[in-house]
C-alpha cells in the first residue's frame, strides 16, 4: 500500500486544522466579572467599629436591654443610674448562654443562675467565676453607640 502525496498533504492540514481547533477549544470561556469592591461609603457600620445601637430612652434607670450586634455578640447595655449606661458581652463566662436581662439590680443568666453586678459586671454570684466582658458605651445626642 502506498500513500501519495495528495492524501499525505490533506492529512497534514487536517491534523493541523485539528491542532488549531483543539487550541481555540482550550482558551478559557468568557468570564463574569465581579462588581468593584465595596467602597467605604457602603461598609457595614459594624465594620467601623462603631454601633448605634438605639434611643437611651429606650433603657429604664435599673433595667438593661440587650441588642443581637450579629450572630457572635450581643451587647447588654444596663442603666444603673440616671446618668450612666455601662455595656457588656451579654454572653454568660460560665458556659456561654446569654445573659436574661436584669433583673432586681443584678444581671440574671438563667441557665445556672449567676448574677453579675449591671454596674461593673462582676460576679455576684456563681457559678460564673469571671465578669462579663465589657464593652464601650457612648452617649451622643439621644442615642447609644457602642464602641466595638
Ligand atoms: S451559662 Fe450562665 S450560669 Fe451557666
Amino acid at each position: 500500500m502506498t500513500i501519495n502525496r495528495r492524501v499525505l498533504l490533506t492529512g497534514a492540514i487536517t491534523a493541523g486544522g485539528a491542532v488549531t481547533l483543539a487550541g481555540c477549544a482550550a482558551e478559557p470561556a468568557s468570564v463574569e466579572t465581579t462588581p468593584p469592591s465595596a467602597t467605604v461609603e457602603d461598609a457595614p457600620t459594624e465594620m467601623t467599629g462603631e454601633q448605634l445601637l438605639g434611643p437611651a430612652a429606650e433603657i429604664m434607670v435599673g433595667s438593661g436591654k440587650k441588642y443581637e450586634i450579629d450572630n457572635a455578640l450581643t451587647i447588654l447595655v444596663t442603666r444603673p443610674a440616671e446618668d450612666t449606661f455601662r455595656a457588656f458581652n451579654a454572653t454568660c463566662t460560665h458556659a456561654g448562654c446569654i445573659v436574661t436581662g436584669v433583673r432586681e439590680n443584678q444581671i440574671a443568666c438563667g441557665c445556672h443562675g449567676a448574677r453579675f453586678d449591671p454596674d461593673s459586671g462582676a460576679v455576684q454570684s456563681g457559678p460564673a467565676k469571671s465578669p462579663l466582658g465589657k464593652i464601650m458605651v457612648e452617649v451622643r445626642g439621644s442615642d447609644l453607640y457602642a464602641i466595638i
